[in-house]
């Protein structure tokens, strides 16, 4: 089964970086049986249009707003995302959420409206440190999804894809470990299916937090992770395409 590996580029590199990183990216994929992406900072989104058209790696933005236009200063409506072929859009990342305070809300809408378009919504979950310490995982998790799912149809959930991405593993170098990374993608896939009425092979888990060159086999070979989501370590695009190189 070939595996989703997404790169988030998050606030990094400027022009000259980017068009190289991304004409190595583009060269170093072309062999893998895996779904190659990569997130990209708006200004650039043009760049990921002229270097990756044609080729099999995927982009997307990191955030997007609901509206369609008008007077929302400093947003980016998913028909400028379009303009750029832009295949998919992260929504609800843990440091939207806790550094522009993105709500359930803001969540819900922003899911919707991806989902009446062509740009597919990766969105993201996962609880914070003191939740994992107080064995709330699962119950803040549930909550994200049931207020981020509100309004969706079946077809919608299996055009998505969930990016479980625990808050204390993002960035800090402490991956959760392949058991507990398991553990949520399999109980994500059981909640929305029973929600849903949908078999766990219709349910697209990734994970996200901390993956690096020494962890990655041991979580994208968990059999509920489709794949993950993958920010400092994509920065290295060798790095970056050993994970993605991943085989069974
Ligand atoms: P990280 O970031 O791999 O640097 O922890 C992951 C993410 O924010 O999606």
């Amino acid at each position: 089964m070939s595996k989703i590996l997404l790169g988030n580029l998050k606030m990094n590199m400027t022009q000259r970086q980017i068009v190289s990183y991304l004409k190595n990216l583009k060269q170093l994929a072309k062999h893998t049986t895996n779904i190659v992406g990569v997130t990209i900072p708006y200004p650039y989104l043009h760049l990921a249009k002229k270097y990756l058209s044609g080729s099999n790696v995927l982009y997307g933005a990191q955030n997007v707003y609901f509206e369609n236009e008008g007077a929302f200063t400093g947003e980016v409506s998913i028909a400028m995302l379009s303009d750029y072929n832009t295949d998919f859009c992260l929504v609800g990342h843990s440091e939207r959420r806790a550094y522009f305070n993105e709500n359930d809300i803001d969540i819900n809408k922003k899911v919707l409206a991806l989902s009446d378009s062509a740009v597919v919504p990766v969105l993201c979950v996962g609880e914070n440190l003191s939740e994992r310490k107080t064995g709330k995982h699962k119950e803040v998790v549930s909550r994200q999804i049931e207020l981020a799912l509100k309004g969706l149809n079946v077809e919608d959930v299996t055009s998505m894809v969930f990016a479980y991405e625990p808050v204390w593993a993002i960035g800090t170098g402490v991956s959760a470990t392949s058991e507990q990374a398991e553990e949520m993608a399999k109980y994500i896939k059981y909640f929305v299916s029973e929600k849903f009425s949908l078999s766990f092979d219709k349910i697209c888990v990734i994970y996200g937090g901390s993956i690096n060159n020494n962890n990655y086999l041991d979580i994208l070979s968990q059999p509920d992770i489709d794949g993950g989501l993958v920010g400092g370590a994509c920065l290295d695009v060798k790095k970056f395409s050993e994970i993605f190189g991943y085989k069974k």
